[in-house]
């Protein structure tokens, strides 16, 4: 009698009781193995009967792993023992349960470009997203499933080919979620805002391998927190985000570069266009002082380019002034959206999206640029390029996209901190490695950024976190309204208590010091 109630009961609970057995038992709690001594062939045999047919799981000794685990920035990288490559999103938590049994350290990997150094704490397994690289358009077509391997080129040429667009970074190699998840900027964002504020639904897998829905009515603390700061909290298997009807057929473009002895004129220009935070909603600037021997062999030059979502008419007559200052040397075109990244250089075959080289990199943001602060980067610039041949790729890059669309939301409705930043400047130092340029380079970084923030006297400095070199004080990247931080920590608590995804400049969960994270 007792036994047979005892059965009928378990069986109406069988169903959940056997799913909840196999979460227990999935995989049993195994501490033998070290990020070091893991080999393929262990988690082949231990993980791969879980996973998908398509799933593939490979290391060093692999043909496939040099391609799957190279950096864009190799100082201070990850390090690598096992590459696992879910097949299907219904892959991942498994994946993520049993690195966590066998204690090993798993990072979430798409394109390779994140180069923030705190990612040089890492050693375990990659969890390679390059296979789920899905677009499914909704059928209302005002929003689309976009994978978590997805990258900006392909969502581009894809969307554009079906009269649509979407916010995606600008450069044609980084990913869709990577940038997504700390904001996003990019050519569209004066229209339609950050990359993160055209999420609708996140489809997320947390630290313990559960799946869930992170949404605006699901986990919506959650959702307030990956929109800037998600690279703490969880892995994106799939983003539903907004998508846009193409207004236009292509875009403007312009490049113009100017002798240092202008500089001055381009920055007033540049202020009266986009005096603080108004720059025109369709027009982009991108500023670079870079090396171009060819046009002024000892003195580097200012190169910038305009891009403007629609015609030349357009956009000349807010050219006007940079026309009239007298460029050395001057290129225009209309472009296609699908070509407009490697018109401006930053197309996935161009050099700013190679893989392999060091990069010490600092940021800075400001509402508008202070003259007195660009001359003095300048000749900081110009003093320390021509010192080491090996260094002549480096640049100092200011990023002027529109603001509208950024500005139009409120600042509190999102993790991403620095919505009333409304231009990013940095230094880009980029060298083949050399530990005898490591020095020069940080300490020239460094001064660039304190150049640029004492140009702004009473504003404390920010850094945007996908630019972040890694060892800024926290409160810089996440923001330094108090609350702000105490968010982010009682969602690290409630998510992520064992820190799985403290590797991308990472929210301490106590003290408030950036430097010593974990
Ligand atoms: C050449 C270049 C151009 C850039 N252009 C822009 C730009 O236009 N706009 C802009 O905002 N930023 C830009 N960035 C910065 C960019 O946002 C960061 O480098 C970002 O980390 C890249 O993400 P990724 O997925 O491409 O790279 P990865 O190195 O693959 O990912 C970076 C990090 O993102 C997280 N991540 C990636 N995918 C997922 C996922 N599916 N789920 C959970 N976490 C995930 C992981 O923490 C990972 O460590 C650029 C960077 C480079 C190098
Ligand atoms: C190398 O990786 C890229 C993605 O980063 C992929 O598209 C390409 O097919 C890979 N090439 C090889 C030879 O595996
Ligand atoms: C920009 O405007 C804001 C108010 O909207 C003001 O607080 C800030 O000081 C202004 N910044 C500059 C550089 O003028
Ligand atoms: C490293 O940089 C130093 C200093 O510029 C240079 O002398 C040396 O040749 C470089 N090494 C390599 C291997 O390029
Ligand atoms: C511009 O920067 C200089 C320092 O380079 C600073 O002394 C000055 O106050 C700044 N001007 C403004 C308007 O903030």
């Amino acid at each position: 009698m007792k036994l047979q109630s005892f059965v009928a009961c378990a069986l109406a609970l069988l169903p959940s009781l056997t799913a909840a057995l196999a979460e227990l038992t999935e995989f049993a709690a195994d501490y033998s193995y070290t990020p070091a001594t893991l080999t393929a062939a262990d988690v082949q045999r231990q993980l791969g009967p879980r996973l998908s047919r398509q799933a593939v799981i490979y290391a060093q000794n692999d043909p496939r792993f040099e391609n799957a685990t190279m950096r864009w920035q190799v100082y201070n990288p990850p390090s690598i023992s096992v590459v696992v490559q879910p097949g299907i999103e219904a892959d991942i938590p498994h994946i993520v349960r049993y690195a966590n049994r066998k204690s090993i350290p798993f990072l979430t990997v798409n394109t390779g470009h994140g180069s923030t150094i705190s990612l040089g704490k890492f050693k375990g397994i990659q969890i390679y997203m390059n296979p789920l690289n899905k677009i499914t358009i909704s059928r209302d077509k005002k929003s689309a499933l976009f994978q978590g391997g997805v990258y900006g080129q392909q969502i581009i040429s894809y969307l554009w080919g079906k009269g649509y667009v979407a916010m995606t970074g600008s450069c044609g190699c980084v990913g869709l979620v990577g940038p997504g998840l700390g904001g996003g900027h990019g050519r569209y964002q004066g229209l339609y805002g950050l990359i993160s504020d055209g999420f609708i639904k996140l489809n997320v897998v947390l630290a313990d391998g559960t799946p869930i829905v992170v949404s605006d009515r699901s986990h919506a603390d959650l959702f307030w927190g990956m929109k800037g700061a998600g690279h703490n909290f969880g892995i994106v298997t799939s983003v539903e985000a907004k998508i846009y009807p193409k207004v236009i057929d292509s875009f403007y473009a312009v490049s113009y570069i100017y002798t240092q002895d202008k500089l001055e004129q381009v920055f007033e220009e540049l202020n009266k266009l986009g005096a603080n935070g108004t720059q025109p909603q369709r027009l982009n600037h991108y500023g670079l002082y870079s090396l171009a021997p060819a046009i002024s062999p000892n003195q580097p030059v200012i190169i910038m380019s305009f891009d403007y979502i629609g015609s030349q008419a357009e956009a000349t007559p807010f050219l006007t002034g940079f026309e009239n200052i007298g460029a050395v040397f001057k290129q225009d075109g209309n472009v296609p959206y699908p070509q407009l990244p490697h018109a401006e250089g930053s197309g996935v075959e161009d050099a700013p999206c190679n893989k392999g080289l060091t990069r010490i990199q600092y940021n800075a943001n400001t509402q508008m640029y202070n003259v007195t602060a660009q001359r003095k980067v300048y000749e900081l610039y110009a003093s320390k390029i021509y010192q080491h041949p090996g260094l002549a790729e480096t640049a100092v890059v200011m990023e002027g996209y529109a603001t509208k669309g950024v500005t139009d939301k409120d600042p509190k409705d999102s993790a991403y901190a620095i919505r009333d930043e409304y231009i990013m400047m940095g230094i880009n130092i980029w060298y083949k490695p050399n530990s005898t340029l490591d020095a020069f380079a940080n300490d020239w970084g460094k001064q660039t950024a304190k150049l640029w923030n004492e140009g702004q006297p009473g504003r404390k400095p920010t850094t945007y976190i996908n630019y972040a070199f890694g060892d800024e004080p926290i409160e810089q990247i996440y923001g330094h309204e108090p609350w702000r931080l105490e968010r982010l920590r009682r969602l690290k608590k409630r998510y992520d208590p064992k820190g799985k995804f403290n590797y991308y400049n990472p929210i301490p969960l106590y003290g408030r010091d950036g430097i010593d994270w974990n």
